[in-house]
């Protein structure tokens, strides 16, 4: 049996790698372009855990955990004779597509990042699916991590995948609508419809995997050795909340919350995501509720005063001396919106939760005491860049090249998050 894992240099891509690589002797074929490492130093940051190169982490995990079964592929998955030549040489079984420019303030910075992110997204995932299709490997159990941000923050509590709809006295079960608000969350709102659509007319079966704010530096395997560390953002752009705050708390910044911060917000453990990944990689696919299934990968929501609340007291265990202060809202959005999520299958999937999000700030901070001096070197960048950087930025950096045949039609969508 062979797995393909893309995104494998990700922070989730990479600890899941070594979870599904510890746990059987099937062939794991990692593929990544590295561009996460290019855009982190493009907004002037970098991961806080020092992190090692991709051949550099094979060794390792070949050295601690007896892992021969990886392999790393650097390429482009929006090139589609990459992504052909790759699926033709290695036929796998099943694909965790975890690859993807997966920050929203990197999608939003400007038109040129908007395209960049919806085109890289969308069209690596599409070569994917049409890949399958194209080499007669419609029986690959095709996962993707998508987000819980395809939901936006509706008024009911958000089901585990689909919606009820109902109009002129009849009703009917759909797809949920894309109420995703940017232009990164809207690229997971169309791969989950062109992956329904693949299982629909490919009947590649599909597990669509909805992602929450995810936090942790360490799992089981990566904690075993430096060099196995997945990455820690921190920035403005690629630093989810959690871990921004978390280092905000180490460079002695005020965590700020905006209004009553009562708002709620999905999140997951590092440890918890990863579990249910592998477990989906290497289930039996007799054990899979449907052929194509949505999991909302996501163990609790958490306001934001919640989280910043958490993060001042346990960073006291650490002699932090944080304080949490709240600032009027420059966002149009509910303060106190209490997102209720249903997430039974995801739950069924991984037996229990593994790491609360108290324990998950014990451990970040753990980790970042350490890294103390990279966090305070970039203080600076806990905020958004100046117009200015961009400008720079936007004359050397950016590498996407505008090919209409390539792109799809845009599709008009309502916004909400
Ligand atoms: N981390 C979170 O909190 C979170 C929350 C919701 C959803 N997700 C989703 O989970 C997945 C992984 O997220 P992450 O936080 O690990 O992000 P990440 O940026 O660390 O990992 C994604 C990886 O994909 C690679 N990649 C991107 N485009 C590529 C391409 N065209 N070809 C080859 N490789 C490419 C990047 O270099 C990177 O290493 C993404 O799909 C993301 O949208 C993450």
């Amino acid at each position: 049996m062979t797995i393909l894992l893309t995104g494998a240099d990700g922070y989730l891509g990479w600890p899941t790698a070594l979870r599904i690589a510890a746990r059987t002797d099937d062939r794991i074929v990692l593929v990544d372009n590295c561009a996460r490492r290019e855009w982190v130093e493009e907004v002037g940051s970098t991961s806080a855990t020092p992190i090692a190169s991709p051949e550099e982490r094979l060794d390792a995990a070949r050295e601690v955990h007896g892992c021969h079964n990886l392999s790393f592929v650097e390429g482009d998955l929006t090139e589609k004779a990459f992504v052909d030549e790759l699926l033709e040489i290695h036929e796998p079984d099943t694909v965790v597509h975890t690859a993807a420019q997966p920050s929203a303030p990197y999608s939003q910075i400007n038109g040129e990042r908007a395209n960049y992110t919806q085109h890289n997204n969308l069209q690596a995932t599409r070569n994917l699916l049409w890949g399958l299709e194209e080499h007669d490997l419609t029986d690959t159990h095709f996962i993707e991590t998508t987000t819980t941000g395809i939901y936006g923050a509706p008024e009911f509590p958000i089901p585990e995948g689909g919606a009820t709809m109902e109009h002129d006295g009849a009703r009917d079960e759909v797809p949920f609508p894309a109420m995703a608000g940017s232009w990164y969350h809207l690229t997971k709102s169309h791969d989950a419809a062109n992956m329904r659509l693949a299982h629909k007319q490919f009947d590649i079966p599909i597990s669509d995997v909805r992602t929450a704010i995810t936090y942790g530096t360490q799992t089981a395997e990566t904690a075993a050795d430096p060099r196995l560390n997945t990455r820690f953002d921190f920035d403005y752009y690629f630093g989810v909340v959690a871990h921004r705050f978390c280092a905000q708390a180490i460079a002695g910044y005020p965590m700020t919350v905006y209004g009553k911060g009562e708002q709620r917000k999905p999140f997951i453990s590092l440890e918890d995501a990863v579990e249910g990944l592998a477990r989906l990689a290497l289930g039996d696919p007799a054990d899979r509720p449907a052929e194509h299934a949505v999991y909302n990968q996501v163990t609790r929501a958490i306001s934001i005063v919640e989280m910043a609340n958490t993060i001042a007291d346990v960073g006291d265990e650490f002699d932090l001396d944080v304080a949490v202060e709240h600032f009027e809202n420059p966002r149009d959005e509910d303060e106190t919106h209490k997102m209720e999520i249903e997430n039974e299958r995801y739950m069924a999937l991984i037996g229990e939760q593994r790491q609360t999000f108290t324990e998950g700030v014990r451990d970040i901070l753990e980790t970042l005491v350490e890294y103390d001096e990279t966090i305070t070197a970039h203080e600076d960048r806990f905020l958004p860049g100046v117009l200015d950087d961009w400008e720079t930025a936007d004359e050397t950096e950016l590498t996407y090249e505008e090919d209409a045949a390539d792109e799809p039609e845009a599709e008009a969508t309502p916004d909400a998050n």
